[in-house]
């Protein structure tokens, strides 16, 4: 039985509520199709048999947009969440592209591939598992000679922002940092030259509108003061500081090529 099918209500763990909250969405992020395809062509379309990572790929939304995007390519897809993968091995057997792709497993932070594997890494919304400037480290030895990182990370848009968004930042992602500074760990990584756009805050609404629908029907199906409630209320206060404050922080989409 995976998390987000449980049997009854008074079974589930915070993490299966959790997971339950995200249940029947596509993205699990913020994002959207126009900005991965603007993402596309920041890296540049190659007609060219690319061997491609999607790290943190969750239901794979963005992995079967590239798989498109580069039709000769193959593409590996990591997540830990295996029910996303089958998600993902799905949706791909149904748009006929399954044979492109390889769904992997494993952690971020523990990628077993050899040096030079990859010509294209790929990470919406996702390499804050592992923190930004790790990610970006760690994960270069995995590129080909001329090969890009492409992924999404959290960013301030303002010099200062209002207390309760720097706290919820504070306790959630001390990490998060201004553009400038994440060009700085681009560079100090070692990567050649980089590239970057802003996600629009449409693409936050995108992610957040179909997750207040479900934390709002799941709210009246559990007790108040329950372990439940207190999953959904920490998923409201986020969705709700961005809602009051969508011109203080976005994520930004960087290219680096090495
Ligand atoms: C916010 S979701 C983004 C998913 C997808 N890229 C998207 O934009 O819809 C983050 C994903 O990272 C995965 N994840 C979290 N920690 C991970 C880890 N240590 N290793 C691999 N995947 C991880 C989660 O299961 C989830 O699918």
């Amino acid at each position: 039985m995976s998390a987000n099918t449980p049997t009854s209500r008074d079974d589930l763990s915070p993490e299966a509520v959790f997971f339950q909250a995200f249940h029947g969405m596509g993205r699990l992020g913020p994002g959207s199709e126009s900005s991965t395809l603007r993402a596309v062509e920041m890296v540049g379309r190659r007609d060219e048999p690319l061997r491609i990572l999607d790290v943190g790929c969750g239901n794979g939304v963005q992995t079967l947009l590239l798989t498109e995007a580069w039709p000769r390519a193959t593409v590996t897809a990591v997540d830990n969440y295996q029910p996303f993968l089958e998600t993902l091995m799905q949706e791909a057997t149904r748009r006929g592209c399954a044979d492109r792709l390889t769904t992997v497993c494993s952690s971020m932070d523990a990628l077993d591939f050899p040096d030079g594997s990859f010509d294209l890494i790929w990470s919406e919304g996702a390499i804050y598992n592992i923190g930004f400037e790790r990610g970006i480290r760690e994960w270069k030895r995995l590129l080909a000679p001329g090969g890009a990182l492409a992924c999404s990370e959290a960013c301030w848009l303002v010099d200062a922002a209002s207390p309760d968004v720097a706290a919820f930042w504070h306790a959630e992602y001390p990490q998060i940092a201004p553009v400038a500074v994440q060009l700085k760990q681009i560079e100090a990584a070692g990567y050649r030259r980089h590239d970057h756009f802003i996600l629009p805050a449409a693409d936050w609404h995108a992610y957040y509108d179909p997750l207040q629908t479900n934390i709002t029907r799941m709210r009246a199906e559990y007790p108040a003061h329950s372990p439940a409630r207190d999953v959904l209320d920490t998923l409201q206060h986020e969705i709700n500081l961005f809602r009051a404050h969508e011109t203080e922080y976005s994520y930004a989409f960087y290219a680096m090529w090495v």
